[in-house]
């Protein structure tokens, strides 16, 4: 089995350590959640994984990828095999759903000239087909603006999964939404999650979501772990310790 390794990972911003001295082991197929106060560290430690940021010190490896030692052609497909989504959504709001579900398979590199007819007839099925797991193919030729927050979060993850990514990132992807939307975005990620495989690793403030649907928790405090572990391992104490709940 694959697994994403990550080792004595530091990230250092002037007097910060935001990631500080952090190990862990990932699985693939695994739904991981990270959780923690803000400035715990949660955003570096994904951006570090996708190499948006560049670790101060320390190593992340892929199966047999030294990915913190990546470069040129090899980084930028590293980059297309672990999508992310934020809790912003990025979508292009003028252009429509398809467009936007089809800028996925371009990867980082497009030009705006390329969205002029060069999509192909096969990655215009595989978009839909997309739009449609998710029940979405009805809005595809409406304007991304036109959609809830929740739809265009979902639209998100079906561009996401154009990239055929092994990992997808997902930084705090529920934060601005109501609660009933964020629960279909949590399904969605869960299945293509069980359905296709991928490692889902995703930073979510919620504690009672990041329980109900991650195989294991990991807890970050001041750029450390401070626990690791299956989310019914989680006793009261440590998740006042996370969170400052006392003070909530
Ligand atoms: N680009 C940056 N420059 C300086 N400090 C940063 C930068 N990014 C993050 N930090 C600091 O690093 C710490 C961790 O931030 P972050 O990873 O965003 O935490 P979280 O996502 O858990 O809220 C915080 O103290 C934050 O202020
Ligand atoms: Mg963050």
């Amino acid at each position: 089995m694959r697994s994403l390794t990550i080792k004595n990972l530091k990230k250092k911003f002037k007097n910060v350590n935001a990631v500080d001295g952090i190990n862990i082991e990932i699985n693939e197929g695994k739904m991981i959640g990270i959780i923690g106060r803000s400035g715990a560290g949660k955003s570096t430690l994904l951006r570090m994984i996708n190499r948006l940021t560049d670790p101060s010190e320390g190593s992340i490896e892929f199966d047999d990828t030294k990915v913190t030692s990546l470069k040129g052609r090899a980084l930028r497909k590293w980059r297309s095999e672990c999508a992310m989504i934020f809790q912003q959504f990025n979508l292009i709001e003028r252009l429509d759903v398809l467009t936007n579900v089809l800028i996925g398979s371009l990867g980082r590199n497009y030009s705006i000239l390329n969205l002029f007819g060069i999509f192909s007839k096969e990655e215009k099925i595989s978009a839909l087909r997309n739009l449609e797991r998710f029940d979405l193919s009805e809005k595809a030729l409406q304007r991304a603006s036109t959609l809830s927050g929740g739809q265009q979060q979902r639209v998100a993850i079906a561009r996401a999964l154009m990239q055929n990514p092994k990992i997808l990132l997902a930084d705090e992807p529920i934060s601005s939404l109501d609660p009933k939307n964020a629960k279909r975005v949590m399904d969605d990620m869960r299945k293509i999650n069980r359905e296709d495989g991928i490692t889902v690793i995703c930073n979510l403030h919620s504690l009672e979501v990041a329980k109900r649907y991650c195989d294991r928790l990991i807890g970050l405090a001041d750029g450390k772990v401070v626990f690791d572990g299956s989310p019914d391992e989680l006793t009261l104490e440590i998740s006042k310790e996370l969170y400052d709940l006392d003070n909530d």
